[in-house]
């Protein structure tokens, strides 16, 4: 198939116009790296998580999946070390004012140095070399370095003093940690087993965020899996090959994918290996796509100290007693929403004009049929025949608007699989006409086989 490169901004600008994405609270002039998923972006969502819940929990019989809250007790964050660490070198340009990350900055001017292993020293020292240039205007000189603690704060109860404070979960997994002598103790878990879950994760990113690759609010799905200790590489190829199976199965492209194993030097001291699935995102290149992290008993152990209580398990088959190692599979769901939409978009040459189609996996596409009635005189019938069956089984979109060849562009310009149409023989011969996306071509199928036809294509 031919190779076609797109710029990043042409493909987040038709997300915009169709109803994937919205800049967040748009009518005030928006908010700096938030972003609104609209109807489009939301059902594609909801998918993405249903395929990943199926993948990881439902066919997995030693997979817990539990909702924990995102207000913690604050101490869950001194324990883990996130107040006194979770901060980002902040750099400002003395000229023009403009703010940066100070390792992206040398990322980016210097990619043949391995910065995420760098110190803050390390880094300022390459900051203040007058190598680095400032992005919008040019100058080479920079503010020192400053930590900028990135958990939001807010306060609980009626006073704002520092006993009130309370932070925004930064990660899910924390969440999944302190439950974890809960869900072994009420599921009767024996090891390996995991705990996981999908929802909400709070950073403060104050450089820019490239659209919905990085957010201030952004969803994870994350598992903890535990495990005897010593098990761990094990464990740790294990769930690298779960997880490459897994941004397979969803249809990304094979050749933007890959694996990137950390350093040595840049792995947190707990960790005994961690691994990045990367993406080729159009323009901005290479980037994070989820992680995969051996974090040996680094969480339980700081929370059991922390909260003193007793969270070891006891291993039946010896009668030992000991704190289990976990690997941890962590998802972006945003990440891998706006990579599946990357790889989907396609402007494709038709005889006489072109058309933006986005060949997203059928079971992913925000509307997996679109019910279009040739008239709208016809609109009551083929409501009446047609939306229930359909909507029973598929997220369905009814489109009365405009050209029926408009209604099929509008449809593959935002993924919908197949298109059916309801014209005037319909009300004779109890027929429709089932456009495919990809192929355009166009079948008469009877109403009472519509199903059965439908759960092919889908499954074929
Ligand atoms: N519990 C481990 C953890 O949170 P992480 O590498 O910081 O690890 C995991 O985050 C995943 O969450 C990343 O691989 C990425 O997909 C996603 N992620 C992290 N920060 C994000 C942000 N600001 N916006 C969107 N997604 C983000």
């Amino acid at each position: 198939m031919e190779e076609k490169n797109f710029e990043f901004e042409k493909i987040t600008t038709h997300l915009i116009t169709s109803g994937f994405v919205y800049p967040s609270s748009e009518i005030y002039g928006g908010i700096s790296n938030t972003w609104d998923y609209g109807p489009l972006g939301t059902n594609m969502k909801n998918h993405l998580k249903e395929i990943w819940r199926k993948h990881f929990v439902s066919s997995n019989m030693n997979i817990f999946q539990i909702d924990p809250a995102i207000i913690m007790n604050p101490k869950v964050w001194e324990a883990t070390g996130h107040i006194a660490n979770f901060h980002d070198p902040l750099i400002d340009c003395k000229y023009c004012h403009s703010r940066f990350r100070a390792d992206d900055l040398i990322k980016a001017q210097k990619p043949e140095l391995e910065v995420d292993s760098f110190s803050k020293d390390e880094l300022n020292t390459i900051i203040q070399s007058g190598e680095i240039s400032c992005p919008k205007c040019g100058k080479t000189s920079f503010t020192p370095i400053r930590q900028f603690q990135m958990m939001f704060k807010t306060t609980i109860g009626v006073t704002e003093d520092k006993a009130s404070t309370v932070y925004l979960r930064p990660e899910t997994a924390q969440g999944l940690f302190v439950n974890f002598k809960n869900v072994q103790r009420t599921q009767r878990a024996k090891l390996p087993f995991g705990i996981c879950d999908i929802g909400k994760a709070f950073r403060n990113e104050i450089t820019p965020g490239n659209f919905t690759f990085r957010m201030r609010e952004f969803e994870q799905m994350e598992i903890e899996f535990f495990f005897k200790p010593g098990e761990d590489l094990k464990w740790f190829e294990y769930w690298k090959n779960e997880c490459l199976e897994f941004v397979n199965k969803i249809g990304l492209d094979k050749n933007k994918l890959r694996f990137r194993d950390h350093s040595p030097k840049e792995l947190a001291f707990y960790s005994k290996a961690t691994c990045d699935i990367e993406y080729c995102y159009p323009t901005l290149g290479w980037g994070e796509l989820m992680g995969i992290a051996s974090r040996t008993n680094y969480d339980l152990d700081r929370h059991a100290k922390c909260s003193n209580q007793d969270l070891t398990y006891l291993d039946s088959s010896d009668n030992s007693r000991y704190l289990p190692h976990v690997i941890e599979p962590s998802f972006g769901l945003d990440r891998l929403l706006l990579a599946l939409l990357c790889d989907a978009y396609d402007v494709e040459k038709l005889a006489k004009d072109e058309r933006i189609v986005m060949h997203i996996d059928k079971k992913l596409a925000p509307y997996g049929v679109a019910i279009l009635p040739l008239s709208n005189k016809l609109n009551d019938s083929a409501r009446e025949k047609l939306w229930g069956l359909i909507s029973a089984e598929y997220d369905a979109v009814f489109d009365t608007t405009g050209s029926i060849g408009k209604r099929y562009r509008r449809e593959d310009a935002i993924g919908t699989p197949y298109c059916v149409t309801f014209d005037f023989d319909s009300l004779e011969d109890e027929s429709v006409t089932v456009r495919d996306r990809d192929t355009m071509a166009q079948e008469r199928v009877k109403i009472s086989d519509l199903m059965k036809y439908l759960y092919t294509k889908f499954h074929e």
